[in-house]
This record gives C-alpha cells, structure tokens and sequence, in this order.
C-alpha cells in the first residue's frame, strides 16, 4: 500500500482518495496567475499546522512578498508568520544562479530544517539556467534523483505557455514527474473561473474531473461535482 499525505484542502484530498502518495514528486502546471503558488503555500500551510515542516524554495519572488501575499489571500490564517519565526515554514529565495549552487542550497536546506513537504518554484525558471534542453532533462532527472534519497514530498511548480485550458502543451516534467495537477484560468464572459484537474498521478486512483476552486480568506475550495459551465 502507498502511504499518503494528506494536503489539507479538504475536498482535493477526496479527489486524491485520501491524499497524494508520499515522498513523490507532484508537478502543478499552469500559466500565470493560475493559483500556483497560493495552492502549493497552502500544501504546506496544512502541512505545518499537522507538524511537517515545509519548504519553499523561490526563484522568483522574494519571500516577503510571498509572506505577504499569503497573509492577504489567507486573511484567516492567522500565523502564517508564526510558522515563519518558528521554522516550520521556511521560504527562501535562491543565493545563486548557478546550477550546482541551487541545488546544494535546498539539499541544505532540507537536512537542516527536516523538512517533509518542498515546493520549488518554478522548475521553468530552472531550466532556464542550463544551455541547452538535453542538458535541462539530463539535469532535471539526476537533481530528482537526488530529491528521492531525502524522504521528502516535492512539488514543483511548472509554467505553462498560456493560461487556457486549449492551448495545453507536453513538457519533458509531464514524463519524469509521478504526478502533474494542471491549474487552469477559464475566462466566461467578463469573469473567470479558476479549475483544477487531477492529470497524471501515479500510485493511486483519483478523480479525473475539470473541477472548479476558489481561493478564499479561510483557505482554497474544491467543488467536487460541479459542472465548470
Ligand atoms: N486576496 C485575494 N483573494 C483571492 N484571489 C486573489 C487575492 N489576491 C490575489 N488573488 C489572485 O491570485 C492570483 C495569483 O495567484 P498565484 O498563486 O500567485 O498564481 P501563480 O503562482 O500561478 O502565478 C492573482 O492573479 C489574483 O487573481
Ligand atoms: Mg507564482
């Protein structure tokens, strides 16, 4: 039997059967302003108030203005900070732009803190550091190896093209990842509608609905069942 994690969105865990499998690598895949990095924050969030220490690693923002954007969208979680001060979340940005550097920093990072829950955004900017796509996938499957001897559960985050859920495109992470949840922005009319869909995810049965979310101030909403339209 997999042993599974529970991500704390309550209704998502029931789309997961309980949760995501332990200690693998879950992609969430979308494009800009998606919910990225609100869902996999409030992962470990979650994660954090159930005593795993959570990790995530930026490449983009700094991490003040993740804190502070968290505090915004998640007006009720009231000590976000708290967990900050506390090291059961660690949000850091990267120190260096070198390849091996940024590896070893969240290998560090992962010992010293016993970190159970890392969310590296975005695996796209990481990409971006290597020469070449061959040398991206070579990178890509020895730094996840590595990943694999830590016991821990890892959610990179992947930007996709565009935000429609059209247009979607394959990315070498849809191959080497256990599993992808592709975040999608559908625009009807003059509002848009934020969804989720279970797309790959090895190791347990799972719904494979388009389901719609909402981020609210007490924590991300899944409407299993609910038709998109
Ligand atoms: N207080 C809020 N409540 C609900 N949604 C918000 C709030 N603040 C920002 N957002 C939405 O969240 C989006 C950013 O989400 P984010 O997780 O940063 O996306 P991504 O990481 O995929 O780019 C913004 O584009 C905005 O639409
Ligand atoms: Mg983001």
């Amino acid at each position: 039997m997999v042993e599974k994690i529970k991500t704390g969105i309550s209704e998502f865990d029931e789309m997961l059967n309980g949760g995501f499998p332990k200690n693998r690598h879950i992609g969430f895949y979308g494009g800009p302003g998606t919910g990225k990095t609100t869902f996999t924050f409030e992962i470990l969030y979650k994660g954090a108030l159930m005593g795993e220490v959570g990790y995530y690693f930026t490449l983009e923002e700094p991490p003040e203005m993740i804190i502070e954007n968290m505090e915004t969208q998640f007006s009720e979680f009231r000590n976000i900070r708290d967990l900050v001060n506390k090291n059961m979340l660690i949000i850091q940005k990267n120190e260096t732009y070198d390849i091996n550097g940024i590896i070893q920093q969240i290998e560090n990072g992962v010992l010293k803190y016993n970190v159970s829950r890392l969310v590296i955004d975005s695996l796209t900017i990481f990409k971006s550091l290597f020469s070449s796509e061959p040398e991206y996938r070579r990178g890509l499957i020895e730094f996840l190896n590595l990943l694999r001897t830590l016991d821990i559960s890892v959610f990179p985050i992947i930007e996709a093209p565009t935000s429609s859920r059209e247009s979607f495109e394959y990315s070498i992470e849809h191959y080497v990842l256990d599993g992808i949840i592709n975040l999608y922005n559908i625009y009807r009319g003059e509002t848009r509608i934020r969804a989720l869909e279970i797309y790959k995810l090895r190791g347990t049965a799972h719904n494979t609905d388009i389901v719609p979310y909402r981020v609210t101030p007490r924590g991300i909403k899944v409407y299993v069942g609910e038709k998109l339209f």
